[in-house]
């Protein structure tokens, strides 16, 4: 069965360079608009529980703020140390100019 995606935001609130972070089901959730798209991870740091929301994004990879661990916007691998842990990804759509997502 289909995952249940939730709405997020407008499309137009996430202009593509830009991110947002907002709750869903008392998770916080980072959706990034990258040249390559759009990508909704984790808004939290598997290394410390920091948040990611102030990340750098470049080449759909996002840097932590805190320690410096990027990671891997499609797949949440952690890409260096300290993080050693991915972080969760979500699917993420678009669908009459709003942005779901879904966090089954
Ligand atoms: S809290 Fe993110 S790298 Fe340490």
């Amino acid at each position: 069965m289909p995952g249940e995606f939730t709405r997020f935001c407008a499309l137009a609130e996430i202009p593509k360079g830009s991110k947002k972070a907002a709750k869903l089901d008392d998770k916080w959730v980072l959706v990034c608009h990258t040249n390559d798209g759009l990508f909704a991870v984790s808004g939290i740091c598997s290394h410390q529980e920091k948040p990611l929301f102030n990340g750098r994004v470049r080449n759909c990879k996002i840097t932590c703020p805190v320690h410096g661990a990027r990671f891997d916007l499609a797949t949440g691998a952690a890409l260096d140390l300290p993080a050693t842990k991915p972080i969760p990804t979500y699917e993420v759509r678009v669908s009459d100019d709003w942005i779901e997502v879904c966090l089954d």
